[in-house]
């Protein structure tokens, strides 16, 4: 296997991961939710971030990596930099549910938490966006939005 081959699979089973654990907070979520499932809820959050920071580190290094493409196919379109955007915006809004989570998870474990809707609507940006970012890939891989 190829490095270049390996690190697109990185890139694809982390945004497996991303997708897979974000879609799974947002149904483990309820309006009241108990330490435990707290607990459960910041140990999934946690596969994000572990999942964001591989994803990071493929796309970066298939960047600046200089194989198939140099990286100025990349850094010269701004469909790519929209893509980077999007992506941090996502772990921007991240944050606050990630906090919440960590914050609220000590405890008795039979005791409730009220949940704020602000997690609940973030979660759902969270997921708009990721509808997005796939599209903007496709683009700026066949070269659309090229400035050189
Ligand atoms: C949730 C975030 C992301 C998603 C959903 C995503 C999705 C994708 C997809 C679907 C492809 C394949 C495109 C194709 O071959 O048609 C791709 C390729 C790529 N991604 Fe990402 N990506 C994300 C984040 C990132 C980040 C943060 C970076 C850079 C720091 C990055 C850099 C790249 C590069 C360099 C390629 C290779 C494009 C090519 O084939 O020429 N991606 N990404």
């Amino acid at each position: 296997m190829t490095a270049e081959l390996f690190l697109r699979y990185i890139h694809f089973i982390s945004i497996f991961a991303i997708v897979g654990s974000l879609a799974s907070e947002y149904v483990l979520l309820k309006q009241t939710l108990s330490r435990a499932e707290l607990n459960r809820l910041a140990k999934v959050d946690a596969v994000y971030g572990i999942a964001a920071i591989t994803l990071l580190a493929a796309g970066l290094t298939l960047w600046l990596g200089g194989f198939e493409k140099p990286s100025e196919f990349y850094s010269k379109n701004w469909i790519f930099h929209l893509k980077l955007t999007l992506f941090i915006l996502v772990g921007l809004l991240s944050i606050y549910p990630t906090v919440f989570f960590l914050k609220n998870r000590r405890g008795k474990p039979d005791e409730t938490v009220t949940v704020p809707s602000v997690v609940f609507i973030i979660l759902k940006m969270e997921l708009a966006l990721l509808f997005i970012i796939p599209v903007l890939a496709g683009l700026m891989s066949r070269g659309i939005g090229y400035m050189g």
